[in-house]
This record gives structure tokens, sequence and C-alpha cells, in this order.
């Protein structure tokens, strides 16, 4: 037996905000947010939707992909950086709401490389035999801590929330290997100054750039396999131009790799399980294909995950 993902399911609010909408808040234009981004539209929740609400929403949908009910959960893992309230945690609201009342419950916290994190962490449980099923969720309602009037971040920004059940799998399939890493002293490129995101997008960038191919390669081959493997690439959807470089560097055609970007925007923690989310629904992750997630963030933080799809 091995730790693999059995469900996934996802959500994202009504809302859609354009390029053209934005044009009207700041100085930005649809052709520079597209061309240097990728990103065509968001989803913007409504005020009386919190982040526990999306997670919900997304959880319900990962539970019913793998059969199970609240009572079956044994620990809630939630990735946000925008928690409804520090406490108690938006683990603790889907436990009560899931009726998960013999799950253990913690949020935690690496930026978007947080649903790494929480798939990671809920592997170590299942491969100690310590747990059964584990909810793993990335949600984020990130338009409340973005600044509406600076251009450099508010075009990149969008709400939503993804989640998986991590269990145990038949041992052809599953988690393969990981890498997760952290450079604190890149904090001050990206972070949060009192209420809003603050960013040096260029710095961010460089890292990114270097880092989501590094980390890919890494977790292929410590699998065992080659980059000629990969049936589909899940990274992180922050920036079109990122994602492509990890894509040209892994060789991997365009139809193999999701972008849900163009159409969500970056959503931090929840656009990992978002993209694999969709990619199952849609029939571009199938049974036995060798996946590859890979995210990076604020921290500055970064993860990936080799894995064999399917139960
Ligand atoms: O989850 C992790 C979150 N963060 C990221 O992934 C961010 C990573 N970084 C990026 O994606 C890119 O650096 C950005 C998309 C943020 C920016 O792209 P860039 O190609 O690095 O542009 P830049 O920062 O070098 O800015 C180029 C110009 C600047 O004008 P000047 O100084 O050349 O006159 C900016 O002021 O573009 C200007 N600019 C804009 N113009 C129109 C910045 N934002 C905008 C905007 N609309 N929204």
């Amino acid at each position: 037996m091995r730790a693999g993902i059995i469900g996934a399911g996802h959500y994202v609010p009504d809302k859609i905000v354009t390029n053209a909408d934005l044009e009207k808040i700041v100085d930005t234009n649809d052709e520079w947010i597209r061309t240097r981004t990728g990103i065509e539209e968001r989803r913007i929740a409504e005020d009386t939707m919190d982040t526990s609400d999306m997670a919900y929403e997304a959880a319900i949908r990962a539970m019913e992909a793998a059969n199970i009910t609240g009572a079956d959960i044994d620990l809630i893992l939630v990735a946000t950086v925008t928690p409804d309230t520090p406490f108690p945690t938006v683990s603790c609201m889907l436990q009560d709401r899931l009726g998960a009342t013999k799950a253990a419950a913690m949020d935690l916290s690496a930026a978007c490389a947080g649903f790494m994190y929480g798939v990671v962490t809920a592997k170590q449980f299942i491969d100690t035999a310590v747990y059964k099923n584990i909810l793993v969720v990335g949600a984020e309602k990130l338009s409340k801590i973005t600044d509406w009037t600076d251009r450099n971040t508010c075009v990149l920004f969008g709400d939503g929330a993804g989640a998986v059940v991590v269990g145990e799998v038949s041992d052809d399939k599953g988690i393969l290997s990981f890498e997760l890493g952290a450079d604190g002293s890149g904090g001050k490129h990206l972070y949060q100054d009192k209420d809003f995101i603050s960013m040096n997008g260029r710095e961010v960038f460089k890292f990114a750039v270097r880092q989501m191919p590094e980390s890919s390669l890494h977790v292929v081959e410590k699998a065992g396999y080659t980059k000629e493997d990969v049936d589909y690439l899940i990274p992180h959807q922050a920036n079109i131009r990122i994602m492509e470089a990890a894509r040209n560097k892994l060789g991997i055609p365009v139809e193999k790799m999701a972008t849900s970007v163009k159409r969500f925007g970056n959503t931090s923690s929840a656009s990992i399980p978002i993209a694999l989310s969709e990619a199952v629904q849609n029939g571009d992750v199938k049974d036995g294909n060798l996946i590859v997630l890979v995210g990076f963030g604020g921290g500055l933080t970064w993860g990936a995950i080799a894995m064999k799809w399917g139960r």
C-alpha cells in the first residue's frame, strides 16, 4: 500500500472579473495582463462568502469523489494565508460543518506552496498507518488582502478552493517522491504588509523560473523516472511565463500542462488542487498517469510531488 490521492474537488465563486473590468479601476490594460501573466479573468467571492465557505464546497466534492463521509475523516489540513479568522481555524470550521467528529484539524501556512506541504504532511500519517483518510484543502479569499489600487498585484490574484482526500492506494499508484523547501532570506520579496499583499514581482519571478523546473526534475528522478515519462504537469498557476519555463525544461507538450491561470488567476494555495481537480474531471489526468505537481510561494517556499494517478 502507498499514500495517494483518492478523490479531488474544487470550487470557484461565480463572479467573474475580467481584465477589462480592472482597466476601469487601475492604470492597466488587457494586453499587458495577458502577455505578462497569461491571465484573462479571475473569480472574486461575494462579501458573504469567506475562505471556509469555499473550502467547504471543495471539500464535499472531494469527499464525494473519494466516496467517503465526514465520519470517515481522521485529519483535516487546510492550507491558507487568508483564514476567516486566525482562530478558530478554517480546518476546525470544516470539521464542524462536515460532521467530521473524529477528525483532528489544523491550518498550515506556506503561502502558495501550502497545498504541497499539506499533501506531504498527510502522506506521513498514511505511510505510518496512523490515519486512513485525510482531507487536504487549499483555500483562499485573496481578494480581502488585495490592494485594489495597486496595479502590480491586483491584476494577479483570484479566489477559490481545491481539496483532495489522501488515503491508501495500491502500491503501483500514489505518491512516489516529493521535495519541500524554504528560503527565509527571500521573505522580503513577497509578504503581507499590514493589510495587503506586497510583492517584488521580478525577484519572485526569477526565483520561480529557477525553482519550478529544478524541483520538478528532482521529484521525477527521485521517483526513478525520466522527464519523458511525465504524462501531465500541474504547476502552481501564478504566471503562464513561469509555467512555460517549467514545461520547456521538462520538454512536455503544451497540452500536457494545466493552464487554469487564464480563467482563475493566481489563487495561491488553491491553484494546484483546483487545476488537479479540473484535469481529473475533464480526463486530462487518467488512471496510471505519471503526474507532477509543483508549487512555489511567499516565504519563500516550494514543493513538488511525483505521483501515479489512481487508486
Ligand atoms: O504565487 C506567487 C505570486 N507571485 C508571482 O508569481 C509573481 C511573479 N512575478 C511575475 O509574475 C511578474 O514579475 C509580474 C507579472 C508581476 C510582472 O511582470 P514583469 O514582466 O516582471 O514586469 P515588471 O515588474 O518588470 O514591470 C514592467 C512594467 C513596469 O513599468 P516600467 O517601470 O517599466 O515603466 C511596471 O510598472 O510594467 C508596469 N506594470 C504594469 N503595467 C500595466 C506593472 N504592473 C502593471 C499592470 N499594468 N498591471
